[in-house]
């Protein structure tokens, strides 16, 4: 059997914290070790120009998340690591893509509707206020991401299904006007993968501003672990673990015998103190030596530019005869 082409990316505005560790990082290292698949990860830069503005803070974050990377395990021999913006052929397919992609389609994408449903309620004169053609067209470079690789499984979170349908609509419109190019990818939402509660509760996200980042100091990380959101039970109280955010966290993390030996503990009433000790120690203990390579990583950033410029010529040296063809396909070639 052939290999499966997995590809996914990582939109470079932020900082990595343990929600992304747990429910993207971690599965994507995981699977990228099979011997069946071939793995494309990329540093979504340019998709984060859609919502940044702030050139320090994109350059700070596309640093950090390629550190976090290979501070994880990813084998940059093994995966196709690279920088979206290293490939032009992802811009190119993108305008052939645009010239398929209805209109009306990108019309109902959830991130657009969403900003011009906020401008209705707030009794915008216009509803498109605000709206860039970036974030319009937000679909397209998506799906010429993932068509230039002609990728067969992309995982992503649950917010991204509908990207993955627009993606195989504008696949099959391609293939039924020009002839079979491109592949009809499949979405991968990886159900038991983990999402973590953040410090407040609610999901882990930067947009909630209650993120536990992944490699702050010892000492940072202790204070957040703190900073978790607890009820005022005393020690000595039963407590219940399956409504509880420390305990989500510690299982995204501990194995099978150390979650029922946690949980039995909550019944015996531990304080929220000692647990949240407890917690920190364990998670400290796994991420350390993590976060010790990824301090180094950060302290070499030509190590860095090196592995990505060597992911960005393999991934090329891929992208580049299918953008050929599809450019053939539409009649742009040599004059003959
Ligand atoms: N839009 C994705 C997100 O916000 C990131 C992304 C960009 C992506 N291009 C991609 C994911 C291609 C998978 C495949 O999570």
């Amino acid at each position: 059997m052939s290999k499966q082409i997995v590809l996914t990316g990582i939109t470079t505005s932020g900082i990595p914290h343990l929600g992304n560790y747990a429910g993207a990082i971690r599965p994507a290292i995981e699977s990228s070790l099979s011997e069946n698949v071939e793995s494309y990860f990329f540093l979504a830069d340019y998709h984060s120009l859609i919502k940044c503005q702030d050139p320090e803070r994109v350059r700070e974050s596309s640093k950090a998340i390629a550190a976090t990377w290979l501070a994880c395990g990813l084998d940059p021999e093994k995966v196709t690591f690279y920088r979206q913006s290293d490939i032009p052929e992802i811009l190119e397919l993108n305008w052939v893509l645009t010239c398929v992609a209805a209109k009306g389609l990108m019309n109902r994408a959830h991130a657009y509707k969403a900003a011009a449903a906020e401008n209705v309620e707030q009794n915008s004169a216009d509803p498109d206020k605000g709206v860039t053609m970036g974030l319009f067209s937000y679909p397209v470079l998506m799906a010429a991401d993932i068509l230039a690789f002609n990728a067969h499984k992309v995982p992503v979170g649950k917010d991204q299904i509908q990207h993955l349908e627009m993606t195989r609509d504008m696949a099959a419109r391609f293939n039924h006007i020009y002839g079979e190019a491109f592949v009809l990818p499949e979405v991968v939402v990886d159900e038991s993968s983990m999402i973590l509660p953040g410090l407040d509760g609610r999901k882990m996200s930067k947009s909630y501003n209650n993120t536990i980042p992944l490699f702050d100091t010892e000492k940072k990380f202790r204070k957040s672990i703190n900073k978790i959101v607890t009820n005022s039970l005393e020690p000595g109280e039963p407590k219940d673990p399956d409504n509880c955010t420390v305990f989500t966290i510690y299982s995204a993390f501990a194995n099978k015998a150390e979650i029922e030996a946690m949980r039995l503990r909550y019944k015996e009433g531990i304080g929220w103190g000692e647990a949240k000790k407890h917690v920190f120690e364990y998670l400290n203990d796994i991420l350390g030596d993590k976060r010790q390579k990824y301090n180094g990583i950060m302290a070499e950033p030509e190590y860095i530019e090196k592995v990505l410029v060597a992911g960005a010529e393999k991934a090329r040296a891929k992208a580049a005869p299918l953008l050929k063809k599809v450019k053939n396909l539409t009649g742009i070639s040599a004059i003959k």
